[in-house]
C-alpha cells in the first residue's frame, strides 16, 4: 500500500489529508524513489495556505527527500534500483511513501550521510551554499545578518558562516534561540521582541552596518533589514516566512546608500543536473568535513504532517524537523 499526504484545497493545516494513492511506473526520464525521510521546510506551508498555487487538485507537497531507488525508467543513465539518493528540487509530492521525479533533480547519497541527515540537509544546505557562495560571496572576518538563525535554514548558515571565517548576527525571537543559534555558530544573536535590531547591528558593526543581509522573514523585517545594510549592501529577500514583501518604494534604495536587492529562489541556481551536483558536493564536503552537520530537533510520523506544519508556522521548531514513512 502507497500512502502520502495530500490537500483537495488551500487552507490550515488540516486541509493535509493521508491518503491512499496509486504510484504509476516513471516515464523515461524519471526515477521513482522509496523515501526513508522526507522534510519539512516552511515552503510547504506557503504552498499549503494558497501563498504559492498548486499545479491541481488534489495536490501533493514537499520538495526534500532521501530514499532507495525503487525503479527507473528506459532513458535513465546515472541510476539503477536500490541506489541511495536524495532531491530538494521539485516536483511537489515528496510527503509521500514513494516520490517520482526527473533523474536531472536526485543526486546520489554518500553512505557517510544517513537518510535522515540528508533529508533535513539537502534544501535547506542547498540553500544556504548559494546564498553564500553564489548569491553573495560572503568571505572571512565580513559581518552579515541572518534573520531567524534558530531556524531550519538559519541553524546551518551559522555553521557554513562559522566555517568561512564570517561573523553572522543572527535574529531570533526567544533568549532560548539565541542560545541555539550561537551554539551552532553565530557570532551574536539579537532577540528582536527585546532589542532595536538595527541599533545592535550600527554597534557590533562600529556603524559599519553589514556589505549583506539574508532574509528569510520577508515582511515584518524589511525594512529593519534594510537599516541594517551599508551603502551598496545586498539585500537577499529569500523567504515570507511573516507574508510576502510587497510594494517596495525604490526610491527609498537610494536614500538608504544605492542598495542593491535580489529575491532569489533554490530552483533558479540548482537549475540543470550539473549544477545541482556541483552545489551538492559542496554541502556534502562540508558535511564529511564536519563544519556542518544536520541539527533534527523534531520528528513526525508522516501521517502527522499537519502537526508539523502547525508547529511550523507557530514558530515553535528549531532547528530541522523530519517526515518519516
Ligand atoms: N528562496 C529559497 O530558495 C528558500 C529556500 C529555503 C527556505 N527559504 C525561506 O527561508 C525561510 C526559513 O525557512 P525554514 O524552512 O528554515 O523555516 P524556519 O526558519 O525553520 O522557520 C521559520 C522561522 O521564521 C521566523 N519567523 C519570523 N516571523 C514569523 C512568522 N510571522 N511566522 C512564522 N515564522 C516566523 C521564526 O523564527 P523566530 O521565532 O526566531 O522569529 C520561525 O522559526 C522561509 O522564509 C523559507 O521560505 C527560501
Amino acid at each position: 500500500m502507497t500512502r502520502r499526504i495530500e490537500f483537495k484545497q488551500h487552507g490550515l493545516p488540516e486541509v493535509l489529508d493521508f491518503v491512499e494513492f496509486s504510484c504509476i511506473a516513471p516515464n523515461p526520464h524519471q526515477v521513482q524513489v522509496r523515501n526513508k525521510a522526507v522534510g519539512l521546510n516552511f515552503i510547504d506551508t506557503y504552498f499549503r495556505n494558497g501563498l504559492y498555487e498548486v499545479p491541481a487538485f488534489p495536490s501533493g507537497l514537499g520538495f526534500e527527500g532521501a530514499g532507495l531507488v525503487q525503479a527507473v525508467g528506459s532513458a535513465v543513465t546515472r541510476f539503477k534500483p536500490g541506489d541511495r539518493v536524495a532531491y530538494a528540487t521539485g516536483p511537489l509530492g515528496a510527503y509521500s511513501d514513494v516520490h517520482t521525479l526527473p533523474e536531472d533533480n536526485l543526486v546520489h547519497l554518500p553512505k557517510s550521510i544517513s537518510f535522515e541527515e540528508a533529508a533535513a540537509l539537502m534544501l535547506k544546505g542547498l540553500t544556504v551554499q548559494y546564498l553564500f557562495r553564489q548569491t553573495y560571496r560572503l568571505k572571512a572576518g565580513e559581518i552579515i545578518l541572518f534573520h531567524a538563525a534558530a531556524g531550519g535554514v538559519g541553524t546551518i548558515a551559522c555553521q557554513w558562516a562559522k566555517a568561512l571565517g564570517a561573523k553572522l548576527i543572527g535574529t531570533v525571537s526567544s533568549q532560548e534561540k539565541a542560545a541555539i543559534a550561537r551554539s551552532a555558530g553565530a557570532w551574536e544573536a539579537i532577540v528582536y521582541r527585546e532589542e532595536d535590531v538595527a541599533e545592535r547591528v550600527m554597534a557590533l558593526t562600529g556603524g559599519q552596518k553589514c556589505p549583506a543581509v539574508y532574509d528569510g522573514v520577508g515582511k515584518d523585517t524589511w525594512e529593519t533589514s534594510l537599516n541594517c545594510l551599508a551603502p551598496r549592501g545586498l539585500m537577499v529577500s529569500f523567504g515570507n516566512a511573516s507574508g510576502a514583501v510587497k510594494g517596495v518604494d525604490l526610491s527609498s534604495l537610494a536614500q538608504k546608500g544605492s542598495l542593491y536587492v535580489t529575491r532569489p529562489g533554490l530552483p533558479s541556481y540548482a537549475n540543470s543536473a550539473d549544477s545541482l551536483q556541483i552545489m551538492a558536493n559542496e554541502l556534502f564536503a562540508m558535511i564529511d568535513q564536519g563544519h556542518i552537520t544536520a541539527d533534527i530537533r523534531q520528528r513526525y510520523s508522516l501521517a502527522d504532517a499537519r502537526f508539523a506544519h502547525e508547529a511550523l508556522s507557530a514558530q515553535k521548531t528549531t532547528g530541522s524537523t523530519v517526515l518519516l514513512p
